[in-house]
């Protein structure tokens, strides 16, 4: 091979792969691809101006989508993660159709680990309201086998609360039993976090769904996505340095950084604001 195709290939290789979230949520599948692939440059872009996404309209969820999948494209990731089960649910499919990079969304790898832990195949999936409303998550687990029934509960009051920083406490527990109630009767064995806040609070809905429930949370099954699809692809940065972080928030939001650093274990360098102005679609 001639050496400068070997270095257009290792830029590609070296390129950092693009993470977002509507806030601090993707920050639970950010910190578990640092863990499985700490060679490689991560950049995350949180829509700190515009969150909460999960009682917003499809049609403009996928627009704020399309925007930071721009953005990300333009700063030259090889790979986008859509750590927001709010907008994988929306604009998964759109957001494949739009750009030639690798995607990987939070629903499929949540489904894949749920229908082979699930004996019962009575599954609880907790989200936003549009999550629940898009019908994502029952439609994919009745995709893998059609004998799974899905329960669905939208829990519009978590998201807020982990932005807050309340993970825990009286008010969460309320919260937490008069959402998880709904699926009392219900006989699942398994229940998915299908919104990337709530591993921050799985502590409370572990205990809340008691012993006999199994707690999904995508964020470890999407990081191995991530892994396994740049594997197949050749493009994995097997540097044994560890990659280079950054940051891009459309708010300057204290929350996000004073929360982001006690959930990641360090601190928040290369922080940037983006104008959301300057990534209005045309
Ligand atoms: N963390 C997001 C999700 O996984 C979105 C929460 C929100 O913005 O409402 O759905």
């Amino acid at each position: 091979m001639p050496p400068s195709v070997k270095k257009i290939e290792s830029s590609i290789l070296s390129r950092p792969i693009g993470v977002f979230d509507s806030g601090l949520g993707g920050l639970t599948v950010f910190s578990e691809i640092e863990k499985a692939l700490p060679g490689e440059n991560l950049i995350y872009f949180g829509d700190t101006a515009r969150v909460p996404y999960g009682a917003k309209s499809p049609k403009i969820v996928e627009r704020y989508t399309m925007e930071i999948v721009n953005f990300l494209e333009a700063c030259g990731v090889k790979m986008i993660v859509i750590a927001c089960n709010t907008s994988t649910a929306i604009a998964y499919k759109k957001v494949k159709r739009h750009i030639k990079i690798p995607v990987i969304g939070v629903i499929e790898p949540a489904c894949d680990i749920a229908s082979r832990l699930s004996a019962t195949r009575r599954i609880g999936v907790i989200g936003t309201k549009i999550t629940v409303q898009s019908g994502a998550y029952p439609e994919r687990l009745k995709a893998i086998d059609p004998k799974i029934k899905a329960f669905q509960k939208d829990c519009p009051l978590f998201v807020p609360l982990v932005e807050e920083g309340m993970t825990g406490g009286e008010i969460v527990n309320l919260v937490a039993e008069k959402y998880l109630g709904e699926f009392d009767d219900k006989g699942i064995d398994t229940l998915i976090l299908g919104c990337t806040h709530y591993p921050l609070i799985s502590g409370v809905i572990s205990e809340v769904s008691g012993p006999g429930v199994t707690i999904i949370n995508s964020a470890e099954q999407t990081a191995c996505a991530v892994k396994d699809t740049l594997e197949k692809l050749g493009m994995l940065n097997r540097s044994k340095k560890d990659g280079k972080r950054r940051f891009y928030l459309t708010d300057a939001s204290v929350n996000f950084i004073r929360i982001g650093e006690k959930f990641l274990r360090q601190k928040m360098k290369n922080i940037k604001v983006v104008k959301v102005w300057d990534i209005l679609l045309q």
